[in-house]
């Protein structure tokens, strides 16, 4: 190990950390603005960390600083204990000595092999004895489901075959940690989700460390234990997926994580933590509660929009001329069955038109009367100034 004679002088990670990104910066040259902005992450062992965030965000930079195919300006990388990029004292350990596996969108199967000596290369290019590298072969081809393809070959695969020698290819060395970037986005839906259940299952039994990088935010919440989201360069909120589904910090992490309702609403009162009551406007009598995470902007009487999740909100058909206490009216514009449930458009009282989840047992008709009922909390509250709009 070449650097085991030079020891960082900035903390290197707690034992259970297999991965640590501190502080990265990284701007190409002639690029107007950083592709990464301060970025900091752990990878714990045995975890899945995704990077998730729109086309030019910055992943694929952050996944290439960590393989070392890019050097970044500012910023420490580890492995472990192990100092991999320490930029202020220009040491940056070459990618041959990184040990990761990488798995790309492109499968990158060399057609000219078969199975086995695809998953076979990185080893022998690291002068693997023979005997080893069969044994090696096998495992990886098992772990993915693959035994029995050995000397089948690269062209006579499916495209899922060849993702799973991709990814056998990739975990054969048993590298510290494995970097996906966009792994599935070539195939198609149904081979996407197997692909997500099989990955999930690979990194139960193997218990290794991966860094995800998705624009797919469904592929991010299902397969994650933590998702850094990013935009611009910069990581907008890192957390569990349910925190980023159910407390997003800003627009950006709401909009983009799951689907948001926004109801008009006034505060009628908040408590320092955040916590506030929300009139619903347009309803009777309907009070919510919800978070805001910039509390001091919102005063007593102020408007605010209300997100709301799409199955947070119940619809039913109307069952008398005014909505009762804690619901709220409106008319079904029209109704799209897609299968697991009903979208309805509804011009709600008071609010204007929002898209509504209903149940597929329980249709209501197009144009007639309905009730919304939304759950009592766990929203959330943003600033808005829909009242001014209105005038
Ligand atoms: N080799 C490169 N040279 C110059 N600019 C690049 C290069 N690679 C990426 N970029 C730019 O850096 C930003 C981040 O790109 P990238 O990391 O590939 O984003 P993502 O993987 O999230 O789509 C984008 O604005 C992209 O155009
Ligand atoms: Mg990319």
């Amino acid at each position: 190990m070449s650097l085991a004679a030079s020891k960082p002088t900035v903390s290197a990670a707690p034992a259970k950390v297999a991965v640590r990104l501190a502080g990265l910066w990284k701007t190409y040259p002639g690029g107007a603005s950083p592709a990464v902005k301060d970025l900091s992450l752990d990878v714990l062992h045995g975890e899945i960390v995704t990077l998730l965030g729109p086309s030019g965000c910055g992943k694929t930079t952050t996944l290439r600083m960590v393989a070392g195919l890019e050097t970044p300006d500012a910023g420490d990388i580890f492995f472990g204990e192990q100092a991999v990029v320490i930029s202020s004292r220009r040491i940056s350990l070459p990618p041959n000595k990184r040990n990761v596996g990488m798995v790309f969108q492109s499968y990158a199967i060399w057609p000219h092999m078969t199975v086995a000596q695809n998953v076979a290369f990185p080893l022998k290019a690291r002068r693997f004895p023979k005997n080893e590298i069969k044994d090696r072969v096998l495992r990886a081809l098992d772990l993915v489901g693959l035994a029995g393809y050995e000397d089948r070959p690269g062209p006579l695969l499916s495209g899922g075959q060849q993702q799973r020698v991709a990814f056998a290819r990739a975990l054969v060395t048993e590298p510290r940690v494995l970097l996906l970037d966009e792994p599935f986005s070539n195939l198609d839906a149904k081979l996407r989700e197997q692909m997500r259940i099989s990955v999930k299952l690979l990194q139960k039994r193997l218990h290794i460390a991966m860094l995800f990088v998705t624009h797919d935010q469904i592929e991010a919440l299902s397969l994650s234990n933590r998702i850094a989201l990013m935009n611009f360069g910069v990581v907008q909120q890192q957390g569990d997926p349910r925190l980023l589904y159910e407390k997003p910090v800003n627009e950006f992490v709401r909009d983009f994580v799951g689907r948001t309702l926004l109801f008009r609403g006034t505060v009628q009162s908040s408590n320092p933590s955040g916590q506030m009551a929300i009139a619903l406007a347009g309803a009777r009598d309907c009070v919510v509660f919800g978070r805001c995470y910039n509390p001091g902007g919102m005063k007593n009487g102020a408007s605010v929009y209300i997100g709301v999740r799409p199955e947070d909100v119940d619809i039913q058909a109307a069952l008398g001329a005014d909505a009762p206490a804690g619901m709220i009216g409106g008319i079904t514009q029209a109704a799209l069955f897609v299968g697991e449930r009903i979208e309805y458009q509804v011009e709600v009282d008071g609010q204007g038109m929002i898209m509504i989840y209903g149940e597929r047992h329980k249709p209501v008709d197009e144009g007639s009367k309905v009730w919304l009922k939304l759950r009592p909390e766990g929203h959330t509250a943003w600033a808005s100034d829909w009242s001014h709009k209105e005038e």
